[in-house]
């Protein structure tokens, strides 16, 4: 290990046998990592933070004080600190600097407003996001992914993040914006790559205290890339204006508070959240997909159950929401991909007022850092955690699991509003395109390698091919 850390370990184990259903395993307050340098753990972020954030959790404990630059963090690696941080203390804390870094991109969207405006905002929003609300969307999403396959090919060789995140984007556009961005599609590609460029080189790096308004090369693409996907919601705010229409759907509702008395939204208000939503409702949710086709295709035993289970609860017809229920093993290919690969891989707040966690004081201005990607493969909470098992969910498992060591919406207030829409979404488009194709990666001796950057990426593109499914009549 780079670190070297294990030698100096001093934790407690923990004891995972004969706990009580739902209980984790005590917490083992760890000793503060050693200070590494001018910049502390940062350089090390950068090249590894998967790794380096698991190396802290398993050889120091579950609350390790590092130092990242300037940054004064702690690492979290236990269910029941997180628990304290997003659920119990979540008022002593914010959205981190990471977090805020998107700022200039998501504005003050619901992602990262705070206080008594999120809430405004988030109880304006959440009726969109009502169970039956998002069932009724069903159709929409299998539509949109019987058009992506009637474009599919056998024999053809795909880029599968890009073909998922082209679909996801189509969803949102069309059940959340009643819009089609299929026309757009080109352009969003090119400004999703500049953005997440610009992240990758700021979110774990001293330029991360570089503003966005200094005109360097970076910042001047990554500006022009903002502006285009404003653009696109400039077209599809004005459009619905245009329509007199408004209609009930998530941009009727934000449209209609805009258009409110005093109270209302302002149009810069509405950009951040329409912004908000196109990006955070297709990009964690492609990866994810991405990320399952890439399991199965690495263990056909699983994808055999796949298919079994899609031929015999929905044949080759179209799935509804109400088939939801019998797609048992498509969820828990879900469940399981979200485990190993979460796509929000870590979540963090910053203490706004000196407050403590898991008895340990923690000063104002200290970042804490959860990573769902560290808790969802420690052995304390997880039989073989490194193992694609989907069945491990079939049993009851997820009530069995400590509260919060499954977390891939995060929890607490700030807990994902598109967690329903995106199991749904997830279920339904990988059981349309898996009724109708098998994907294979087209080059199965290279190693997908994962890239975290504001989520949970492949580091290269995921080229796979396909070979038609003969659909279950
Ligand atoms: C697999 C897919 C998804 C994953 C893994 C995911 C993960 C997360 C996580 C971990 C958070 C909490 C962040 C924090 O506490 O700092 C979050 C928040 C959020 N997500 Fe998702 N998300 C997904 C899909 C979606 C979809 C489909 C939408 C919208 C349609 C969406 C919209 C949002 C919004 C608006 C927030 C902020 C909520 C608030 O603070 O009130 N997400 N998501």
């Amino acid at each position: 290990m780079a670190m070297g850390y294990s030698d100096r370990a001093r934790v407690t184990t923990a004891t995972t046998s004969r706990l009580p259903v739902g209980t984790a395993p005590p917490v083992r307050i760890g000793r503060d990592a050693p200070p590494h340098g001018l910049l502390g753990l940062l350089p090390e972020l950068s090249r590894d933070a998967l790794g380096l954030l698991t190396r802290c959790t398993r050889d120091y404990g579950d609350f390790v004080r590092v130092r990242l630059g300037l940054t004064r963090a702690v690492l979290i690696g236990h269910p029941d600190l997180v628990e304290e941080v997003l659920v119990t203390r979540n008022h002593d804390f914010r959205k981190n600097l990471g977090a805020r870094r998107l700022g200039s991109l998501l504005g003050n969207g619901l992602v990262l407003s705070e206080g008594e405006f999120w809430l405004r905002q988030r109880r304006l929003m959440q009726p969109a996001f009502h169970r039956q609300r998002i069932g009724a969307m069903a159709e929409a999403m299998v539509g949109c992914a019987l058009a992506a396959a009637a474009a599919w090919r056998t024999g053809e060789v795909r880029d599968v993040a890009q073909e998922m995140t082209e679909l996801t984007m189509q969803i949102v556009g069309r059940t959340l914006f009643g819009t089609d961005v299929g026309e757009d599609l080109r352009r969003i590609r090119n400004s999703s790559q500049a953005i997440t460029e610009h992240f990758r080189s700021r979110l774990f790096t001293m330029l991360i205290l570089l503003p966005d308004s200094i005109p360097t090369p970076g910042n001047l693409r990554y500006g022009r890339a903002v502006r285009d996907l404003e653009r696109l919601v400039y077209r599809i705010t004005t459009e619905r204006r245009a329509s007199g229409q408004y209609g009930e759907d998530l941009l009727g509702m934000l449209l209609s508070a805009c258009d409110d008395d005093g109270r209302g939204m302002t149009d810069r208000q509405l950009r951040d959240e329409v912004i908000t939503l196109l990006l955070a409702g297709h990009d964690t949710t492609a990866l994810a997909l991405t990320w399952a086709w890439v399991l199965l295709a690495q263990h056909p035993d699983a994808e055999a159950r796949l298919h079994a289970n899609i031929d015999t609860a929905v044949g080759g017809r179209a799935p509804t929401a109400a088939d939801v229920a019998r797609l048992s093993y498509v969820e828990q290919v879900v469940n399981e991909t979200l485990r190993l690969y979460p796509t929000a891989w870590v979540i963090g707040r910053e203490a706004i007022r000196d407050t403590q966690i898991g008895g340990q004081p923690v000063a104002r201005g200290t970042t804490l850092l959860m990573s769902p990607w560290v808790i969802h493969r420690d052995p304390r909470f997880y039989d073989a955690p490194d193992e694609f098992r989907p069945e491990r969910w079939s049993d009851g498992l997820a009530g069995r699991l400590p509260r919060y060591a499954y977390v891939p919406f995060g929890a607490g207030q700030r807990v994902c509003i598109g967690s329903g829409f995106a199991q749904l979404e997830a279920t339904l488009l990988l059981t349309t395109l898996a009724q109708r194709f098998r994907l294979e990666l087209a080059d199965p001796s290279q190693p997908v390698e994962p890239l975290p950057v504001v989520t949970l990426r492949a580091r290269r593109p995921v080229m796979m091919k396909l070979s038609a499914r003969p659909a279950a009549s």
